[in-house]
Protein backbone atom coordinates (compact mmCIF):
# COMPACT_ATOMS: atom_id res chain seq x y z
CA UNK A 1 0.00 0.00 0.00
CA UNK A 2 1.03 3.56 -0.11
CA UNK A 3 0.96 6.62 1.96
CA UNK A 4 0.81 10.12 1.50
CA UNK A 5 2.51 12.20 4.24
CA UNK A 6 2.77 15.88 4.57
CA UNK A 7 6.96 15.78 4.87
CA UNK A 8 8.38 19.12 6.58
CA UNK A 9 11.74 18.28 6.25
CA UNK A 10 11.49 18.57 10.45
CA UNK A 11 12.64 15.59 12.92
CA UNK A 12 8.99 14.69 13.71
CA UNK A 13 8.05 13.79 10.01
CA UNK A 14 11.85 12.57 9.34
CA UNK A 15 11.15 9.45 11.88
CA UNK A 16 7.88 9.24 10.51
CA UNK A 17 9.38 7.80 7.56
CA UNK A 18 11.19 4.84 8.92
CA UNK A 19 8.67 4.72 11.36
CA UNK A 20 5.36 4.16 8.79
CA UNK A 21 7.56 1.81 6.51
CA UNK A 22 7.95 -0.58 9.50
CA UNK A 23 4.39 0.12 11.26
CA UNK A 24 2.44 0.06 8.35
CA UNK A 25 4.61 -2.19 5.65
CA UNK A 26 4.00 0.21 3.14
CA UNK A 27 5.41 2.74 0.12
CA UNK A 28 6.06 6.28 1.81
CA UNK A 29 5.84 9.34 -0.71
CA UNK A 30 6.35 12.24 0.66
CA UNK A 31 4.52 15.76 -0.30
CA UNK A 32 6.26 18.96 1.05
CA UNK A 33 4.03 21.95 0.55
CA UNK A 34 6.31 25.05 -0.84
CA UNK A 35 3.80 28.00 1.22
CA UNK A 36 7.17 30.24 0.89
CA UNK A 37 8.63 28.93 4.56
CA UNK A 38 11.92 29.76 2.69
CA UNK A 39 14.78 27.87 1.68
CA UNK A 40 16.76 27.26 4.92
CA UNK A 41 13.87 24.50 5.33
CA UNK A 42 13.41 23.61 1.43
CA UNK A 43 16.30 23.49 0.30
CA UNK A 44 17.87 19.93 -0.43
CA UNK A 45 14.60 18.57 1.29
CA UNK A 46 13.92 16.15 -1.51
CA UNK A 47 16.83 14.44 -0.57
CA UNK A 48 16.77 14.44 2.86
CA UNK A 49 13.19 12.40 2.40
CA UNK A 50 14.59 10.12 0.42
CA UNK A 51 17.40 9.29 2.62
CA UNK A 52 14.76 8.60 5.25
CA UNK A 53 12.74 6.00 3.27
CA UNK A 54 10.93 8.00 1.54
CA UNK A 55 10.32 6.31 -2.46
CA UNK A 56 10.01 9.80 -3.60
CA UNK A 57 9.68 13.04 -2.91
CA UNK A 58 7.07 16.01 -4.29
CA UNK A 59 7.74 19.17 -3.72
CA UNK A 60 4.69 21.79 -5.02
CA UNK A 61 4.67 25.33 -5.13
CA UNK A 62 1.33 26.73 -3.83
CA UNK A 63 2.51 30.21 -2.56
CA UNK A 64 -0.14 32.09 -4.93
CA UNK A 65 -2.80 29.73 -4.15
CA UNK A 66 -2.19 30.53 -0.78
CA UNK A 67 -1.98 33.84 -1.04
CA UNK A 68 -4.92 34.71 -3.49
CA UNK A 69 -7.49 31.77 -2.41
CA UNK A 70 -6.76 32.02 1.27
CA UNK A 71 -5.11 35.18 2.52
CA UNK A 72 -6.68 37.74 -0.06
CA UNK A 73 -10.55 36.62 1.19
CA UNK A 74 -9.01 36.67 4.75
CA UNK A 75 -8.33 39.83 4.41
CA UNK A 76 -11.02 41.35 2.82
CA UNK A 77 -13.30 39.76 5.80
CA UNK A 78 -10.80 40.73 7.97
CA UNK A 79 -10.15 37.74 9.44
CA UNK A 80 -8.40 38.14 12.68
CA UNK A 81 -8.59 35.51 15.53
CA UNK A 82 -9.68 36.61 19.54
CA UNK A 83 -8.89 39.98 18.29
CA UNK A 84 -5.02 39.61 17.75
CA UNK A 85 -3.72 36.25 15.77
CA UNK A 86 -4.04 37.09 11.97
CA UNK A 87 -4.03 33.28 11.58
CA UNK A 88 -0.89 32.56 9.59
CA UNK A 89 -0.84 28.88 10.32
CA UNK A 90 -4.74 28.19 9.78
CA UNK A 91 -4.98 30.02 6.44
CA UNK A 92 -1.87 27.96 5.23
CA UNK A 93 -3.60 24.29 6.49
CA UNK A 94 -6.07 23.66 3.94
CA UNK A 95 -4.18 24.65 1.14
CA UNK A 96 -1.39 21.89 2.48
CA UNK A 97 -3.90 19.30 2.89
CA UNK A 98 -5.91 19.97 -0.25
CA UNK A 99 -2.56 18.81 -2.43
CA UNK A 100 -1.67 16.63 -0.17
CA UNK A 101 -5.05 14.97 -1.05
CA UNK A 102 -4.39 15.69 -4.58
CA UNK A 103 -1.13 14.14 -4.85
CA UNK A 104 -2.40 10.92 -2.70
CA UNK A 105 -5.80 10.62 -5.52
CA UNK A 106 -2.92 10.92 -8.37
CA UNK A 107 -0.65 8.71 -7.24
CA UNK A 108 -3.23 5.88 -6.05
CA UNK A 109 -2.77 5.80 -2.27
CA UNK A 110 -4.47 4.36 0.32
CA UNK A 111 -3.65 6.48 3.33
CA UNK A 112 -2.32 10.18 4.35
CA UNK A 113 0.01 11.11 6.72
CA UNK A 114 0.19 14.20 8.86
CA UNK A 115 3.02 15.33 12.06
CA UNK A 116 0.72 16.90 14.42
CA UNK A 117 0.88 16.58 17.53
CA UNK A 118 -2.33 14.89 19.27
CA UNK A 119 -3.01 18.08 21.20
CA UNK A 120 -3.57 20.89 18.97
CA UNK A 121 -5.56 22.51 16.21
CA UNK A 122 -3.64 21.42 13.16
CA UNK A 123 -4.78 18.01 13.14
CA UNK A 124 -7.94 19.18 12.94
CA UNK A 125 -7.21 21.34 10.50
CA UNK A 126 -5.32 18.49 8.72
CA UNK A 127 -7.83 15.91 9.13
CA UNK A 128 -11.16 18.24 8.19
CA UNK A 129 -9.40 18.46 5.18
CA UNK A 130 -9.03 14.57 4.16
CA UNK A 131 -12.79 14.43 5.56
CA UNK A 132 -14.24 16.89 2.97
CA UNK A 133 -11.99 15.94 0.23
CA UNK A 134 -11.20 12.53 0.27
CA UNK A 135 -13.16 10.43 2.88
CA UNK A 136 -12.26 6.84 1.48
CA UNK A 137 -8.65 7.88 2.56
CA UNK A 138 -6.90 6.27 6.03
CA UNK A 139 -5.80 9.29 7.99
CA UNK A 140 -2.63 8.28 10.28
CA UNK A 141 -1.33 10.22 12.86
CA UNK A 142 1.82 8.54 14.26
CA UNK A 143 1.81 11.67 17.12
CA UNK A 144 -1.69 9.58 18.61
CA UNK A 145 -0.30 6.09 18.14
CA UNK A 146 3.50 5.89 18.99
CA UNK A 147 4.55 6.16 22.63
CA UNK A 148 7.76 8.31 21.48
CA UNK A 149 7.59 11.57 23.60
CA UNK A 150 10.57 13.46 23.09
CA UNK A 151 12.64 14.89 20.70
CA UNK A 152 15.63 12.12 21.88
CA UNK A 153 13.67 9.35 21.82
CA UNK A 154 13.07 10.36 17.75
CA UNK A 155 16.91 11.37 17.18
CA UNK A 156 17.52 7.51 18.93
CA UNK A 157 14.75 6.29 16.87
CA UNK A 158 16.43 7.73 13.39
CA UNK A 159 20.28 6.72 14.92
CA UNK A 160 19.06 2.87 15.08
CA UNK A 161 18.38 2.82 11.85
CA UNK A 162 21.18 4.84 10.84
CA UNK A 163 19.17 7.60 9.45
CA UNK A 164 21.24 11.24 9.45
CA UNK A 165 19.98 14.11 10.69
CA UNK A 166 21.04 17.83 11.67
CA UNK A 167 18.25 18.80 14.48
CA UNK A 168 19.30 18.96 17.87
CA UNK A 169 17.89 17.22 20.94
CA UNK A 170 17.59 21.11 22.23
CA UNK A 171 15.40 22.27 19.72
CA UNK A 172 13.54 25.04 22.23
CA UNK A 173 10.96 26.14 20.68
CA UNK A 174 7.77 24.45 17.63
CA UNK A 175 7.78 27.03 14.84
CA UNK A 176 5.84 26.96 12.06
CA UNK A 177 6.57 29.80 8.86
CA UNK A 178 4.75 30.52 5.69
CA UNK A 179 4.68 33.65 3.69
CA UNK A 180 2.18 35.35 6.04
CA UNK A 181 3.97 34.47 9.15
CA UNK A 182 5.83 32.57 11.39
CA UNK A 183 4.17 31.16 14.91
CA UNK A 184 6.46 30.68 18.20
CA UNK A 185 5.20 28.43 20.61
CA UNK A 186 6.85 26.06 23.63
CA UNK A 187 10.34 26.92 25.36
CA UNK A 188 9.84 29.72 28.18
CA UNK A 189 6.47 30.94 26.53
CA UNK A 190 4.72 27.76 28.71
CA UNK A 191 4.84 30.20 31.01
CA UNK A 192 2.36 33.04 30.92
CA UNK A 193 3.90 35.34 33.29
CA UNK A 194 7.52 34.47 31.24
CA UNK A 195 8.89 38.00 28.61
CA UNK A 196 9.58 35.98 25.63
CA UNK A 197 13.31 36.20 25.23
CA UNK A 198 15.30 37.80 22.11
CA UNK A 199 15.64 34.02 20.69
CA UNK A 200 12.14 34.17 20.39
CA UNK A 201 11.73 36.48 17.15
CA UNK A 202 13.14 34.97 14.10
CA UNK A 203 11.66 37.48 11.38
CA UNK A 204 11.18 41.14 12.42
CA UNK A 205 13.57 43.49 14.50
CA UNK A 206 11.99 44.93 17.92
CA UNK A 207 10.64 48.29 17.60
CA UNK A 208 13.70 49.06 19.36
CA UNK A 209 16.16 47.49 16.82
CA UNK A 210 14.07 49.48 14.01
CA UNK A 211 15.24 52.66 12.52
CA UNK A 212 14.77 56.14 13.84
CA UNK A 213 13.16 57.40 10.33
CA UNK A 214 9.62 56.78 9.69
CA UNK A 215 8.55 54.97 6.45
CA UNK A 216 5.83 55.54 4.26
CA UNK A 217 4.11 53.14 1.91
CA UNK A 218 0.82 53.48 -0.33
CA UNK A 219 -1.21 50.41 -0.71
CA UNK A 220 -3.27 50.23 -3.79
CA UNK A 221 -6.71 48.36 -4.23
CA UNK A 222 -8.77 47.23 -6.72
CA UNK A 223 -12.12 45.46 -5.36
CA UNK A 224 -10.08 44.65 -2.27
CA UNK A 225 -7.56 43.13 -4.29
CA UNK A 226 -4.29 44.37 -3.29
CA UNK A 227 -2.66 45.86 -6.80
CA UNK A 228 0.40 48.38 -6.09
CA UNK A 229 3.06 48.78 -3.32
CA UNK A 230 3.97 52.86 -3.90
CA UNK A 231 2.82 52.93 -7.54
CA UNK A 232 4.61 49.81 -8.42
CA UNK A 233 2.19 46.74 -10.00
CA UNK A 234 2.58 44.05 -8.23
CA UNK A 235 0.97 40.60 -7.58
CA UNK A 236 -0.40 40.07 -4.49
CA UNK A 237 2.35 37.55 -3.77
CA UNK A 238 4.93 40.13 -4.62
CA UNK A 239 3.59 42.79 -2.58
CA UNK A 240 3.47 40.40 0.60
CA UNK A 241 7.17 39.97 0.07
CA UNK A 242 8.55 43.33 0.35
CA UNK A 243 5.86 44.47 2.75
CA UNK A 244 6.87 41.16 4.61
CA UNK A 245 10.49 43.14 4.34
CA UNK A 246 9.69 46.92 5.14
CA UNK A 247 7.41 45.80 7.85
CA UNK A 248 9.60 43.61 9.42
CA UNK A 249 12.63 46.28 9.68
CA UNK A 250 10.48 48.37 11.02
CA UNK A 251 8.94 46.21 13.96
CA UNK A 252 5.81 45.94 12.82
CA UNK A 253 3.52 42.38 13.76
CA UNK A 254 4.85 41.34 16.84
CA UNK A 255 2.16 39.38 18.81
CA UNK A 256 2.27 37.74 21.81
CA UNK A 257 -0.78 35.92 23.23
CA UNK A 258 -2.39 33.52 25.10
CA UNK A 259 -5.32 31.64 23.22
CA UNK A 260 -7.83 29.28 23.05
CA UNK A 261 -7.34 26.09 20.99
CA UNK A 262 -10.18 24.39 19.39
CA UNK A 263 -9.29 21.15 21.92
CA UNK A 264 -10.12 23.22 25.02
CA UNK A 265 -6.96 24.02 26.52
CA UNK A 266 -5.35 27.39 26.06
CA UNK A 267 -1.67 28.04 24.81
CA UNK A 268 0.60 30.99 24.35
CA UNK A 269 2.08 31.89 21.24
CA UNK A 270 4.09 34.62 19.61
CA UNK A 271 3.55 35.56 16.10
CA UNK A 272 5.18 37.48 13.71
CA UNK A 273 3.20 38.80 10.78
CA UNK A 274 5.03 41.92 9.46
CA UNK A 275 3.13 41.94 6.03
CA UNK A 276 0.11 40.89 6.90
CA UNK A 277 -0.63 43.06 9.69
CA UNK A 278 0.02 46.12 6.79
CA UNK A 279 -2.20 44.82 4.42
CA UNK A 280 -4.92 44.37 7.31
CA UNK A 281 -4.69 48.20 8.80
CA UNK A 282 -5.10 49.28 4.63
CA UNK A 283 -8.24 47.69 3.85
CA UNK A 284 -9.82 48.55 7.37
CA UNK A 285 -9.08 52.37 6.36
CA UNK A 286 -10.48 52.00 3.00
CA UNK A 287 -13.54 50.55 4.72
CA UNK A 288 -13.93 53.45 7.05
CA UNK A 289 -14.43 55.51 3.54
CA UNK A 290 -16.70 53.48 1.38
CA UNK A 291 -18.75 51.33 3.51
CA UNK A 292 -21.81 53.01 5.19
CA UNK A 293 -22.42 51.88 8.85
CA UNK A 294 -24.59 48.26 8.31
CA UNK A 295 -22.38 47.16 5.77
CA UNK A 296 -19.03 48.09 8.19
CA UNK A 297 -20.72 46.25 11.11
CA UNK A 298 -21.12 43.55 8.63
CA UNK A 299 -17.88 42.98 7.48
CA UNK A 300 -16.84 42.99 10.70
CA UNK A 301 -19.19 40.24 11.99
CA UNK A 302 -18.71 38.22 8.53
CA UNK A 303 -14.85 38.61 9.82
CA UNK A 304 -15.52 37.02 13.21
CA UNK A 305 -17.57 33.94 11.69
CA UNK A 306 -14.97 33.36 9.14
CA UNK A 307 -11.88 33.36 11.16
CA UNK A 308 -13.54 30.70 14.09
CA UNK A 309 -14.11 28.90 10.25
CA UNK A 310 -10.69 28.96 9.55
CA UNK A 311 -9.17 28.53 13.31
CA UNK A 312 -11.07 25.31 13.40
CA UNK A 313 -10.26 24.09 10.09
CA UNK A 314 -13.12 24.44 8.28
CA UNK A 315 -13.10 25.81 5.24
CA UNK A 316 -13.84 23.08 2.47
CA UNK A 317 -17.55 23.39 3.73
CA UNK A 318 -20.81 24.96 3.04
CA UNK A 319 -20.60 28.04 5.33
CA UNK A 320 -17.04 29.00 4.41
CA UNK A 321 -18.72 28.88 0.66
CA UNK A 322 -21.33 31.00 1.79
CA UNK A 323 -19.24 33.88 4.09
CA UNK A 324 -16.72 34.14 1.56
CA UNK A 325 -19.51 35.02 -1.19
CA UNK A 326 -20.74 37.49 0.89
CA UNK A 327 -17.69 38.95 1.56
CA UNK A 328 -16.56 39.55 -1.52
CA UNK A 329 -19.99 41.33 -2.52
CA UNK A 330 -19.28 43.86 0.38
CA UNK A 331 -15.20 43.78 -1.18
CA UNK A 332 -16.17 45.23 -4.38
CA UNK A 333 -16.65 48.56 -2.92
CA UNK A 334 -12.93 48.34 -1.50
CA UNK A 335 -10.79 50.23 -4.39
CA UNK A 336 -8.99 52.92 -3.44
CA UNK A 337 -5.72 53.65 -2.04
CA UNK A 338 -4.26 54.36 1.57
CA UNK A 339 -0.77 55.93 2.44
CA UNK A 340 0.56 54.25 5.73
CA UNK A 341 3.42 55.39 7.91
CA UNK A 342 5.59 52.42 10.05
CA UNK A 343 7.46 53.70 12.41
CA UNK A 344 9.20 51.46 15.59
CA UNK A 345 6.67 48.80 15.56
CA UNK A 346 3.44 51.34 14.71
CA UNK A 347 0.99 51.05 11.48
CA UNK A 348 -0.56 54.10 11.49
CA UNK A 349 -2.85 55.27 8.30
CA UNK A 350 -2.10 59.02 7.54
CA UNK A 351 -4.25 59.00 4.27
CA UNK A 352 -6.95 57.26 2.45
CA UNK A 353 -8.59 58.29 -1.04
CA UNK A 354 -11.33 55.98 -2.68
CA UNK A 355 -13.44 56.73 -6.17
CA UNK A 356 -16.06 55.00 -4.20
CA UNK A 357 -15.61 57.03 -1.26
CA UNK A 358 -18.72 58.56 0.62
CA UNK A 359 -16.95 60.86 2.93
CA UNK A 360 -18.02 64.23 1.18
CA UNK A 361 -16.54 67.62 2.90
CA UNK A 362 -19.32 69.32 1.55
CA UNK A 363 -22.01 67.78 4.39
CA UNK A 364 -19.35 67.48 7.27
CA UNK A 365 -17.25 70.41 7.21
CA UNK A 366 -17.33 72.77 10.34
CA UNK A 367 -17.13 75.43 8.29
CA UNK A 368 -20.40 77.14 6.43
CA UNK A 369 -22.25 74.87 4.07
CA UNK A 370 -24.72 74.69 1.88
CA UNK A 371 -26.19 71.12 1.54
CA UNK A 372 -26.92 70.42 5.63
CA UNK A 373 -29.91 71.83 6.89
CA UNK A 374 -28.84 72.47 10.86
CA UNK A 375 -32.85 72.67 11.47
CA UNK A 376 -33.39 69.06 10.22
CA UNK A 377 -31.63 68.16 13.45
CA UNK A 378 -33.89 68.90 15.66
CA UNK A 379 -36.88 66.42 14.70
CA UNK A 380 -34.68 63.79 14.05
CA UNK A 381 -33.43 64.05 17.78
CA UNK A 382 -37.28 64.41 19.17
CA UNK A 383 -38.13 61.16 18.05
CA UNK A 384 -34.61 58.86 18.10
CA UNK A 385 -34.74 60.04 21.71
CA UNK A 386 -39.10 59.98 21.99
CA UNK A 387 -38.63 56.61 23.95
CA UNK A 388 -35.89 58.59 26.92
CA UNK A 389 -38.28 61.04 26.83
CA UNK A 390 -41.75 58.74 27.70
CA UNK A 391 -39.73 56.66 30.14
CA UNK A 392 -38.62 60.08 32.14
CA UNK A 393 -41.98 61.91 31.90
CA UNK A 394 -43.76 58.17 33.23
CA UNK A 395 -41.21 57.94 36.37
CA UNK A 396 -41.73 61.24 36.90
CA UNK A 397 -45.36 60.92 37.08
CA UNK A 398 -46.22 63.31 34.29
CA UNK A 399 -47.38 61.27 31.71
N1 LIG B 1 -1.58 28.21 17.63
C1 LIG B 1 -1.50 28.57 16.26
C2 LIG B 1 -2.67 27.97 15.50
O1 LIG B 1 -3.29 27.08 15.98
C3 LIG B 1 -0.17 28.17 15.67
C4 LIG B 1 0.04 26.70 15.49
C5 LIG B 1 1.42 26.39 15.03
N2 LIG B 1 1.53 25.07 14.49
C6 LIG B 1 2.66 24.34 14.47
N3 LIG B 1 2.59 23.15 13.89
N4 LIG B 1 3.76 24.74 15.02
O2 LIG B 1 -2.99 28.39 14.42
C1 LIG C 1 0.66 20.68 16.92
O1 LIG C 1 0.03 20.29 17.90
O2 LIG C 1 1.07 19.91 16.04
C2 LIG C 1 0.98 22.15 16.79
C3 LIG C 1 0.08 23.06 17.56
C4 LIG C 1 -1.34 23.07 17.07
O3 LIG C 1 -1.69 22.36 16.15
O4 LIG C 1 -2.16 23.84 17.65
Amino acid sequence: SKVVLAYSGGLDTSAIIPWLLENYNCEVIAFVADVGQGDEELVGIENKALESGASSCYVVDLKDKFVNELIAPAMQAGCIYEEQYLLGTALARPVIAEAQVQLALEVGADAVCHGCTGKGNDQVRFESTFAALAPQLTVIAPWREWSMRSRQELLNYLAERNIKTSASATKIYSRDANLWHISHEGGELEDPWEQPTDGVWTLSNSPQQAPDQQEVLELEFSQGVLTHLNGQALKQTEALVMLNKIGAEHGVGRIDIVENRLVGMKSRGCYETPGGTIWYQGLRALEELVHDRPCQRLRHDLGQRLSDVLYDGQWFTPVREALVAAVSALATKLTGTVRIALYKGNVTVIGRKSPLSLYSEAFATFEEDEVYQQSDAEGFIRLFSLASRIRALKQGGMA
